[in-house]
């Protein structure tokens, strides 16, 4: 944990915004009373309120005695001697419901195209898949990696795994072959599904060639099989005997797979998410717990309700997609919409398009998305939002990092109409699922503000020795009790799992790695993270992965990686590199930094790529030889400084870093 709270965004917003009468009138959670006595019931005993709410909500094929042992802490486990099934809970508890013959999924296209898949037709797919992995000889607690596009076979994919208690890991079709390989790896997946291409902005981009390269790499003797879904048509290259394709390994299965009955805490996905130091962390989460809060925070932040129809337009190979798109939405029996493409294509209009034709009420977004639209609708009139029949929403979500008032008042003007609540909800992938968030029937906003921790969530913000902060000031925030979604292991790194989120000073809270401050309503602001991990466009990266990267090619000596403010993404990343020959002038430097923005693009994935790479003889040290990214900060955003820079080795270096290429 670091020392000292380095935190500039002191928001000062006064406005406030009544929940909405006929939101409250027959919200699932109605008025701030019936959030409170939630509040109470789950302060007073929380194993009782735990335990009532996975009886209540979820289907067993065994019922559970005991809804948490402690006795491992922070190893916690939840409903471990139940037993269940997670695609059970998502499609067979609506077989013999109205709900069977309801749309699950609208999926649409980049290029438009539209295929509903009722719940019926979608357990179908699911337990084809499963019967064909099964055939396979693959069985529960192996590992599957899935590198696949926006699909609903992504989605039968994930679903088939848990239905065999196979543990899926998901990575990001933006990843490289590089980050991919490692991650096999470091499952040792025995399975990998993937696609023959995606298709993103009318543009093709490959995803088996990545698979291919990544096991070529080595290493990767674990995986027997790799089925592709064909996506495109376009010819891939075939290992005969490795790879499969997934119409082939579905046809002539039966429709019907017997769902295996697993432990409440058998684990259900690891999710590769990064840290503050080495490489990227596979966060390890479960089968009970992880759903029960999934469908809980539809219920009680979405509002849950038959006649939706829930639009969140995260991708499955980050956490959101995960808890809000393959799970959540499925074991709440909602309609919802999946999309394939970007929100710029064929124009910016896609979203408020697909909202009006498909008559989305709950949307589920990021501020990167609405900050990019803001721009381009306020430049281009046609994209506008008035523009479109948006009368359908009710509900308006953001995640993954802080949204601005002034995004969040557009968000909810120009999108919302001024009647939709905008719920600014505060989570990770560690979480599983909603943490700190408004709730649509019951909680006033402020904009900027995630509001106030759900029922159940014993959130805080705290000092370093674990006292908590007066209200107004920042400190760090934790979670003062285990709660049934919470990350139960990093996957081979018990270690690391307990130093990074259980630090011995803070009397065994989750250290959430954010800085928070709450205001005098108690109201929580996030004030952006307290380690050296980045949010670009809402997707987490750590500095010292990017750096590790850059020293690794060939012409780099050192490097620091930095975050500065951006407009649009939030953050941008800004590298700092000493080369190992002179420094480079002109079309040299900007010919050189390319090259090194290609190469952290091809080892980690475009998103990783530097927005500013800057060349120096040095870098700003103390005399003792440590890197002063402190003021590296100061001169990635252009600032003057104004500390004292008397402890720095060579100080005129600073003006060299300070030109950008
Ligand atoms: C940030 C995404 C402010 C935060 C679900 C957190 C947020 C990290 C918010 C987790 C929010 C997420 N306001 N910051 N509403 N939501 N963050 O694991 O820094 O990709 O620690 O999970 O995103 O990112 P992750």
């Amino acid at each position: 944990m670091s020392a000292e709270i380095e935190i500039e965004s002191v928001l000062v917003e006064n406005r406030v915004f009544p929940p909405f009468e006929n939101l409250v009138k027959h919200a699932n959670i109605s008025g701030m009373d019936a959030y409170r006595a939630l509040c109470d019931e789950a302060d007073r005993d929380p194993e009782a309120f735990w335990a009532r709410l996975g009886r209540e909500n979820l289907v067993w094929a065994k019922p559970f005695t005991q809804a948490l042992d402690e006795s491992q802490a922070p190893f916690f486990h939840w409903y471990a001697d139940g037993e269940m099934n997670v695609s059970a809970n998502c499609l067979d508890r609506h077989l013999n419901t109205p709900v069977a013959d309801k749309t699950a999924i609208i999926f649409e296209s980049d290029d438009g195209k539209v295929e509903h898949v009722t719940y019926k037709q979608l357990h179908a797919r699911v337990c084809e898949f499963a019967n064909g992995i099964k055939a396979l000889g693959y069985k529960a607690g192996q590992r599957a990696v899935i590198y696949m596009p926006m699909s609903i076979e992504a989605v039968v994919a994930m679903q088939a795994c848990a239905r065999l208690g196979i543990i899926h890991s998901v990575v990001f079709g933006g990843f490289s072959s590089k980050s991919l390989h490692e991650r096999i790896v470091d499952v040792e997946a025995v399975l990998v599904i993937t696609a023959d291409e995606q298709v993103r902005g009318g543009k093709k981009i490959p995803l088996k060639p990545a698979v291919d390269e990544a096991i070529g790499f080595g290493g990767c003797e674990s995986v027997s099989k790799v089925i592709v879904y064909r996506r495109t048509g376009t010819p891939v290259s075939w290992a005969e005997g490795r790879d499969l394709w997934m119409h082939e390994v579905c046809a002539g299965q039966a429709q019907t797979c017997e769902p295996v009955a697993l432990s409440g805490e058998h684990p259900l996905f690891i999710l590769y998410t990064s840290g503050s130091t080495g490489k990227p962390k596979g966060v390890q989460h479960s089968t009970a717990g992880y759903l029960l809060w999934s469908l809980m925070t539809m219920k009680w932040t979405f509002d849950a309700k038959d006649d939706d129809v829930y639009w969140c337009t995260a991708d499955v190979g980050w956490v959101t997609g995960h808890t809000y798109i393959t799970y959540g939405p499925l074991a709440a029996g909602l309609t919802q919409v999946v999309f394939e493409g970007v929100p710029t294509y064929p124009d910016a209009g896609r979203f408020w398009d697909m909202i009006q034709r498909h008559k989305v009420t709950v949307f589920y977004t990021a501020p990167t998305a609405i900050r990019s639209l803001i721009k381009l609708a306020e430049s281009t009139p046609a994209v506008h939002p008035r523009e479109y029949d948006l009368r359908s929403l009710r509900i308006l979500g953001s995640v993954g990092e802080p949204i601005n008032p002034e995004a969040w008042m557009w968000y909810y003007k120009q999108v919302g109409g001024e009647r939709c609540p905008v719920l600014d909800t505060w989570w990770q992938t560690e979480t599983g699922a909603h943490m700190i968030t408004p709730l649509p029937g019951a909680t006033p906003l402020k904009p900027g503000s995630c509001t106030l921790p759900l029922p159940g969530i014993a959130a805080a913000v705290v000092d370093e020795t674990g006292e908590e902060v007066e209200r107004g000031k920042g400190g760090f925030l934790v979670i003062k009790r285990p709660w049934p979604s919470m990350v139960r292991t990093i996957w081979g790194d018990p270690e690391r799992f307990k130093k990074s989120y259980f630090p011995p000073e803070l009397k065994g809270w989750y250290l959430a790695g954010d800085g928070a401050q709450r205001d005098s309503d108690g109201y929580f602001w996030i004030m952006g993270r307290i380690d050296d991990v980045l949010n670009v466009s809402g997707h987490r990266l750590g500095t010292m992965e990017v750096e590790s990267v850059l020293v690794a090619h060939e012409l780099v000596a050192e490097a620091a990686v930095v975050g500065r403010p951006d407009e649009t993404t939030g953050e941008a990343l800004v590298a700092f590199v000493v080369l190992k020959r002179p420094l480079p002038q002109g079309d040299e430097a900007v010919a050189i930094a390319k090259q090194l923005r290609d190469w952290v693009g091809k080892e980690i994935g475009p998103i990783a790529k530097p927005k500013d790479i800057r060349f120096g003889e040095n870098l700003p040290k103390t005399r003792s030889g440590k890197i002063m990214r402190r003021l590296l900060r100061v001169v990635a955003k252009g600032e003057e400084i104004t500390q004292d820079v008397s402890t720095l080795e060579n100080p005129a270096i600073l003006q060299q870093l300070s030109q950008s290429v």
